[in-house]
């Protein structure tokens, strides 16, 4: 398989090996569908062996989205063990981003809400554009996040603001990613892509095996993350009335009527 033959990735490499992916869907905000996840999984394994790619950027197409997360409609239809298979195929595809063997750069260039801001917090690092919005809204469809939310982002802030996050479901702006050290850097939309790709020459300059080791020197660290847990709830999630509604009402343009069954 080429870099071409997909449908919604766009991939380019410069000279200096440091490549561009773009999650290429705008008109739904670039939420992650099975063949969105699907393309993800076997540009990864591509990339681990390609002499071109020494770090990948990672970004959303057109102006307003870097990903809006999980496409809710491929959610709403899930049942309890669809709904555990899905957020563990989605763990494992996160995970292989997490462990490549070159760093990963996200650059939010706009909404990276649920599965959008799991797949930003599985990169290495994180540039936020000045109009980002970051956030985990899952609770706000009767579901939690599934593909890895609960805990890279307490791993990564805390755990008192990451319940925050998820419990109130409010996504934070670019600044406060900032201060809370959720994103490494603040840019301007018009200066982001060249701060990011200057951060990837700088770590090019390096030794490419010493790269590698560091990354899974320091992935280490957080080796014993509830990934199972996280699936398992995710699943039992699927079956309740809630999530009908929340996953509904969304599609519906509407409020969620809860009523905690
Ligand atoms: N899944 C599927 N479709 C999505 C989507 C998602 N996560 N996020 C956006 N879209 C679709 C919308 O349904 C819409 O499609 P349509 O034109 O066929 O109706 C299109 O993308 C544009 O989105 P829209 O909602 O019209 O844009 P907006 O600027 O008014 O609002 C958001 C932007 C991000 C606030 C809003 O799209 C949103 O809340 N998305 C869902 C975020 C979310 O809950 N993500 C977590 C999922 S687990």
């Amino acid at each position: 398989m080429k870099s071409s033959d997909f449908e919604f990735l766009k991939l380019e490499q410069n000279q200096n090996r440091v490549s561009v992916l773009t999650i290429n869907r705008p008109d739904k905000l670039n939420a992650l569908n099975r063949s969105v996840l699907h393309e993800l999984d076997q540009l990864f394994q591509m990339l681990r062996s390609d002499p071109k790619t020494g770090v990948l950027i990672i970004t959303g197409a057109g102006e307003k989205a870097f990903v809006a997360g999980a496409d809710i409609k491929e959610l709403s239809s899930l049942t309890k063990q669809q709904g555990e298979s899905l957020s563990a195929s989605g763990q494992a595809i996160f995970d292989q981003i997490e462990s490549f063997n070159k760093p990963v750069i996200a650059l939010i260039n706009g909404y990276a809400l649920g599965g959008g801001a799991e797949l930003a917090m599985a990169c290495h690092i994180r540039i936020a554009t000045e109009n980002a919005l970051i956030g985990l809204p899952e609770v706000s469809l009767g579901l939690i996040p599934g593909y890895g939310g609960t805990q890279r982002l307490p791993n990564l802030i805390g755990k008192s603001k990451a319940m925050e996050m998820i419990l109130t479901g409010q996504p934070i702006k670019a600044e406060e990613a900032l201060n809370i050290g959720l994103v490494n850097h603040v840019a301007s939309t018009a200066d982001a892509m060249g701060y990011t790709v200057n951060l990837a020459e700088k770590m090019l300059k390096n030794g490419p095996l010493a790269l590698e080791k560091a990354i899974e020197a320091i992935n280490s660290v957080y080796s014993t993350n509830s990934y199972t847990k996280e699936a398992t709830l995710f699943g039992q999630l699927c079956n309740t009335n809630d999530f009908r509604e929340g996953t509904n009402a969304f599609l519906e343009k509407r409020n969620a009527d809860f009523k905690g069954n």
